[in-house]
């Protein structure tokens, strides 16, 4: 079990694009452990190696619901071939922006591949909640957070109560 720290916003690694990834070797199974068992342990649905301080295209997602079997993916070098015209709504929040939720809205089904461990490409649709957070978490490798999705007034709004939260945790 590798329990790591999640970063939080604003530290700058969260807005940086992350690196294709090349080598699918050891350190990329033992990275992706680390993704897991973070998220686990966080109780989050989806959780991005940039969260963990590492800027490469993996990130790690389980929408299952609570009761159903754990189903977890690990999602490498992601990529969006198309989404639907109809856009979802869901009240997003992220590990590395605590205590903040928002109604975001998004495309509704998307159909996507990407590379598993071994490399090996993988096609998919996702719908519903595997949807909005296959969404999050890709976003989470170009450097952009959930927050990036409101109106500019309402962004502004979020990043002040965010200031605010964060004084009376170091108070605290
Ligand atoms: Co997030």
């Amino acid at each position: 079990m590798a329990v790591k720290k999640i970063l939080l916003y604003p530290n700058p690694q969260l807005l940086r694009t992350s690196e294709i990834i090349e080598n699918f070797d050891e350190s990329l199974v033992s990275l992706s452990r680390d993704l897991i068992d973070t998220m686990y342990d966080a109780d989050g649905v989806g959780l991005a190696a940039p969260q963990l301080g590492v800027n490469k295209r993996i990130f790690v997602m389980d929408c299952s619901r609570e009761d159903e079997e754990k189903d977890c993916r690990i999602v490498i070098n992601p990529k969006i071939e198309h989404e639907s015209e109809e856009l979802g709504s869901y009240n997003e929040g992220c590990l590395s922006i605590p205590g903040i939720t928002e109604e975001i809205l998004r495309p509704k089904v998307i159909e996507v591949v990407y590379q598993d461990l071994r490399g090996a490409l993988q096609r998919h649709s996702y719908d519903g909640l595997w949807s909005t957070c296959f969404q999050h978490e890709l976003d989470h490798l170009n450097g952009k957070l959930f927050i990036d999705h409101l109106r500019p007034m309402k962004k502004i709004l979020v990043k002040n109560k965010m200031k605010k939260s964060s004084k009376r945790e170091k108070k605290a």
